[in-house]
């Protein structure tokens, strides 16, 4: 248990004394959430279930985005939430190494930091991480593209590209390292040909996540290297995101190909218009994590530390944030198609027939 913990509950728990609940101990604490962009759909939805779930329970939220991925503006709310006096800080960080100064401030009050989905790194301030298994995102998304071209039995040599997200996010490290594991072999086996040579994680990096960014390189790569339907055949391309599948599938689509003959595409999220892509047959998969469960796994976190109680970790060795491991909370992923959409995605109520139209 660390300090901090102590301390955080201890003033819950005066504090509510002081107001007299003879309820809930905890129905007076504030919790800051800080989102890196509304311009997402799923950092919308994260904020709202959790702001949902929260205030549910009990708690008082302070719901903040970091306008349009601006790192600035990020700092300077988690630094207004600290002086506004929050009891428990949850953190989507923009730029996973630019939180450490401000961090120190609410390490020195005491407020415990959850890191939301993505590592804060360089600062022992967090306290724990809560996200979904982000190695199985890149393992499964490995796994889809050898599967679908039948890496295993086919000769190829199959023309593939490779695009993850912002270099500052540490999950891409999970991503592309999970993805590239996976499809190594076959690169080295000569069986997968990255024909623009652009392999490593920097090569492959899209700055913001932007759609706009990796319709343009995927433009690029198209001239530089004459894929097309009727040029050089492209089979693949690896994606981390749906935001950045977005950018590609306009890309391609504007080089010609169709559903028709439409490289393998992978993505994550199950973002709207990635899913109303793989119903047209313009994007093969997603990842559907719903955030919902990381929602209320976040919580259940919050709920324990401001009691004084451990909170439930299911990994305690994958996530070294440079001061040293942090305790994390792993959800599950999903692979999402054209086959299991329905039952993930509609009957589980996420989201209407309508939306996906
Ligand atoms: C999240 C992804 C998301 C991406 C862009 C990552 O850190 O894990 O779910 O697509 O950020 O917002």
């Amino acid at each position: 248990m660390r300090k901090s913990f102590v301390v955080a509950a201890l003033f819950v728990f005066a504090l509510s004394v002081c107001v007299g609940f003879a309820g809930p101990a905890l129905a007076a604490a504030r919790i800051g959430i800080s989102m890196p962009t509304q311009s997402l759909q799923r950092w919308n939805q994260d904020g709202a279930n959790m702001k949902a779930q929260f205030e549910a329970a009990g708690y008082e939220v302070d719901l903040q985005f970091g306008g349009d991925n601006e790192v600035p503006v990020q700092m300077a709310q988690i630094e207004n939430m600290i002086a506004g006096g929050v009891n428990v800080l949850v953190i989507a960080a923009i730029d996973g190494s630019a939180l450490t100064t401000v961090l120190e401030d609410a390490k020195a009050q005491g407020i415990p930091v959850i890191a939301y989905d993505r590592l804060i790194m360089n600062t022992d301030a967090v306290s724990f991480y809560a996200t979904f298994d982000n190695f199985q995102v890149g393992v499964m998304q490995g796994e889809f593209i050898r599967d679908r071209l039948s890496l295993d039995t086919e000769g190829g040599p199959f023309n593939i590209e490779l695009f993850t997200g912002d270099p500052g996010d540490n999950n891409i490290n999970f991503f592309f390292g999970g993805a590239i594991s996976i499809l190594q072999p076959y690169i080295d086996s000569g069986r997968l040909v990255v024909q623009s040579g652009q392999a490593t994680r920097d090569q492959a990096a899209t700055p913001g996540w932007s759609t706009e960014r990796a319709q343009a390189r995927m433009e690029n790569l198209i001239t530089a290297n004459g894929y097309g339907p009727n040029g050089t055949a492209l089979h693949a391309v690896y994606s981390s995101n749906d935001s950045v599948a977005n950018g590609i599938t306009n890309a391609l689509l504007g080089a010609g190909f169709t559903a028709e003959n439409f490289p393998v595409l992978t993505g994550q999220d199950c973002d709207i218009t990635s899913v109303i892509n793989i119903l047209a047959g313009t994007q093969s998969m997603s990842i559907f994590k719903d955030t919902r469960t990381l929602a209320a796994q976040v919580v259940k976190m919050v709920d324990a530390i401001l009691r004084g109680e451990e909170p439930e970790v299911n990994d305690t060795e994958t996530y070294d944030n440079g001061t040293g491991i942090i305790p994390a909370f792993l959800c599950a992923p999903v692979v999402a198609t054209v086959d299991n959409y329905r039952e993930l995605l509609i009957d589980s109520g996420y989201y209407t027939e309508d939306q996906l139209r």
